[in-house]
This record gives structure tokens, sequence and C-alpha cells, in this order.
């Protein structure tokens, strides 16, 4: 019997979990996603082409392998159809090819939750989430209040009323919020894709990914976000609506803890963050510019700038300890290449006192970074396909890090396409 391995953000997303899972992906025969939904933004590059996957978990390009939407993901029908469109475009179909399958246990996000997204967050004005305006937050409202639809629906002969049963609730709180609407085009795209969706398997995730693990078999499961947005530990309320670590992957896929192996840890060299809330080493000037610049660090589903700021390491800590991280992941090493000095936020000075632990009063009290100054390489790293390549002043960095979260960084990631990427250690 093998055991799931995990593969998460440690920051507020956007660390390059794309990129990285389908560099493993030819390791795996299953790639899961657990959580989240088209809020992710997933990209891929490899042959001088770029993929950004919402939905479709990010091993579709690896010949060998099957991709599951597990049960903890919410599904727009409308968004994943497009994404498969796309992929047929670019000579991928990933349905043709019997390479995915979806959970019947999966909620579907339906127009009306987007429309309620976009109403809430009109109504809270400048105290916003910076939601992704995807329905998110509606869809797992509906499923934990034990109203939602599932992909498993759409074949019961009353699915339609059922629908409208939903959206006739979602209306009235419409007309609470007094927001406008046109729901047509929405709703006609909304059933085609519904009709499509129901060309591709819908399995039980439980008994899939298990059925794979009694055969011997290596299945990844591939995270959204990032933990930091984690509905439970993340900066709340400043969070998404699902749980990013890797208990997450347990519910969000049916499998029991024990059967979790290995848990990769992914974070940029540096920190981001897009949507609002707290974030202590945030740059607000010149040198967040730069890191915006350098590292194009604008958002791959909304296109929004990301904040930038340095490396936090209490942030980090607590991260792997939520989520029994065993590696470590670092990326986008090369965008530091231009800086003489980089900083690592070691603690937080907060209400007169030094902590190395995130507050819960975060929201209201903004830690201060306590910055350790760390001598940059200055050496452009994109091209490095060796380890003895590697600048020793990063791997001083690399060393540091390490020191100081007590994990091992078994990947480096310096550009965003497949082959920039190293194996230490
Ligand atoms: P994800 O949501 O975690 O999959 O990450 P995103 O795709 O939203 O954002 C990561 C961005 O960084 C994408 O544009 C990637 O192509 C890019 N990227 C990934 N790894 C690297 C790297 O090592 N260096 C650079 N410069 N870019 C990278
Ligand atoms: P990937 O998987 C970065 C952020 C939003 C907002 C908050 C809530 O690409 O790393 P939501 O749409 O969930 O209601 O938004 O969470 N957010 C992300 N930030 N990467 C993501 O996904 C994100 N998904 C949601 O910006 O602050
Ligand atoms: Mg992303």
């Amino acid at each position: 019997m093998t055991q799931v391995d995990v593969l998460l953000g440690l920051q507020w997303g956007d660390e390059g979990k794309g990129k990285i899972v389908d560099v493993l992906s030819p390791q795996y025969d299953l790639i899961a996603r657990f959580q989240g939904g088209p809020n992710a933004g997933h990209t891929l590059e490899f042959d001088g082409k770029k993929f950004v996957l919402n939905t479709i978990p990010s091993g579709i390009f690896n010949e060998k392998t099957m991709n599951l939407i597990g049960n903890g993901v919410v599904i727009d029908p409308i968004i994943l159809k497009r994404e498969l469109d796309n992929l047929k475009t670019a000579g991928h179909d990933p349905v043709a090819k019997g390479k995915l399958v979806i959970a019947r246990k999966a909620h579907l996000i339906l127009p009306t939750h987007q429309l309620l997204d976009a109403a809430n967050e009109q109504k809270m004005g400048k105290n916003k989430i910076g939601s992704t305006l995807k329905g998110i937050g509606p869809t797992y409202m509906d499923k934990t209040g034990r109203n939602g639809l599932r992909v498993g629906d759409t074949t019961l002969p009353d699915f339609r009323e059922r629908y409208d049963r939903l959206v006739e609730k979602h209306k009235e709180m419409l007309a609470h919020y007094d927001f406008q609407y046109d729901l047509t085009e929405k709703e006609a795209a909304f059933f085609e894709a519904i009709e499509f969706i129901k060309n591709i398997p819908h399995v039980d995730s439980e008994h899939y990914v298990n059925g794979f693990l009694k055969a011997g078999k290596k299945v990844l499961a591939e995270g959204a976000q990032g933990t930091l947005l984690d509905v439970d530990f993340g900066s709340y309320p400043f969070v998404t609506s699902s749980n990013t670590t890797t208990a997450g992957a347990c519910t969000g896929l049916g499998i029991a803890p024990n059967k979790v192996g290995h848990v990769y840890g992914i974070f940029k060299a540096y920190c981001t963050r897009v949507g609002g809330g707290p974030f202590p080493t945030e740059l607000d000037n010149e040198v967040g510019e730069t890191l915006r610049k350098v590292g194009h660090e604008f958002g791959a589903t909304t296109g929004r700038a990301r904040r930038c700021g340095w490396i936090d390491l209490p942030a980090l800590k607590y991260a792997i300890m939520l989520n029994g991280v065993t590696e470590l992941i670092m990326m986008k090493a090369d965008v530091l290449d231009g800086f003489d000095t980089i900083y690592a936020c070691t603690h937080y000075e907060h209400n007169g006192e030094t902590i190395d632990y995130m507050p819960y009063d975060i929201i209201t009290v903004e830690p201060k970074p306590v910055l350790k100054a760390i001598e940059g390489w200055e050496t452009d790293v994109t091209k490095i396909t060796k380890n003895d390549e590697i600048p020793a002043k990063l791997s001083a960095y690399i060393a540091f890090l390490e020191k100081e979260l007590e994990v091992p960084v078994k990947y480096l990631s310096v550009g965003p396409d497949r082959t920039q990427t190293l194996t230490l250690g």
C-alpha cells in the first residue's frame, strides 16, 4: 500500500504550485486537486508555451498521469468547460484521452454564487476581502449550510428543480443586498456547461484514491491557495473559504491522515500576497515594485498586481507546523538575482514584545518585522542546470533557511520553465 504525497503553498498562494506539480507528475500515477476552485491560477511553462489552469490538476500534460478533481473542490462548470476547450485548441484533450475524472461529491458554483460574492464585497466597501469574485465563499457557505448542489446531482431527473430552488434563495439574498444583475446569458452558459461535464467520468474520490493506494500506485495531492489563506488558520477574515492545509487533503479527497506520506511545502524566496489583509513584511516602496516587476507578480486569475515583500520566517514556521512539511521547495530564487542585499524576517515586534509567531490580533495590530540582512548572490541563476553552479551566497541563503525552518529544501526553482528546476541534497 502506498501513501498520498501532498504539495501545498506555505504563503499566501501563487508560490508556483502548478509548475512544480507538472515537474513532479512523471513520478506519480495520479494528481488530485483537493480544495479551492477557479480562484486558483496555476501556471505551467514548457516548450515555449504557457498554460494557466484554474480547476484542472497540473498533471494534465503528463501522458501517463491520471488527474482527479476531488470532492473538496468547488467547480464552476463554465470555467471548467472553458479550460478544457482551451486545452483542446492547444492540442491537448484530456477528456478524449480519458485522463480526467471529477468527484461526484464536488460542489457546483452557480452563476448566482458569483453574484453573491460580488454583492458581499461591494457591501464591505474598503473592508472587502479582495476576493477573486469566482463565487468561492458563497459556494462553500451553501456546502456547509447543506444547501449546495453537487456534480453527482446533475444526472438526477429533478436537477433543474433543485437548481431553481437554490437560485430562488440566492435571488432573495441579492434583493437584500439591492444588487443589480442579469442572469440570462450566464444561466444559458451554465446549463450548456453542465451537459458538457456529464461527459467527464464522475467518481467517488474516496474510493478512487484509496483504490490507487491499494494497487501500490503513487498519488500526489495538489493544493490551491496557500496556508496563510486557510479558513481556520489564515489571517481571518482575509482568507479563502477552504482548508488549504494537509488536513484539507484528507477531507478533500477522502484519505485517512495515516495515508499521508511526504508533504512538500512550497514557498517563494521572498513573499507575495494578492487581495486584502495583513502582510507584515510588505514592501510598499521601490523595492517591492522591483520584486513585482522582476517576478512578474500579477495574478494568473485576475491580473491584479500582487503585493510583494521579504520572506517571513515566523509565518513559514507556522505553515510548516500546521502541515507537517517534510520537504521544502524554494521558488523564484532568480527574482532576487539583482539584489546586493536581501532580507529575511526572523521575528516580529508586537505590542512591545519580540515574538516569533503570528499573533491572533494580526488583523488589528500589524506586527513589525525584525529583519536580518543577507548578502545577495548578484548572479544570473536562470541558466543553471547543475548544483555545483549554484552561487555560494545562494547556497548560504538556502542553508540559513534550512537551519531556521528545520526542514530540508529538496527542490530549487530558478525560472518559470519546467527545465529550470534543480534537485538539491
Ligand atoms: P501557483 O498558483 O502556486 O501555481 O503559482 P502561479 O502560477 O499563480 O504564480 C507563479 C508565477 O511564477 C507564474 O507566473 C510562474 O510561471 C512563475 N514561476 C514559477 N516558478 C518560477 C521561478 O522559479 N522563477 C520565476 N521567475 N518565475 C517562476
Ligand atoms: P493559487 O492556487 C493567491 C485570495 C484572494 C483573496 C482571498 C479570498 O493560484 O495560489 P476568494 O476568491 O477565495 O474568495 O479570495 O484569497 N486568493 C488567492 N491568492 N493565489 C490563489 O490561488 C488565491 N485564491 C484566492 O486574492 O485575497
Ligand atoms: Mg496562482
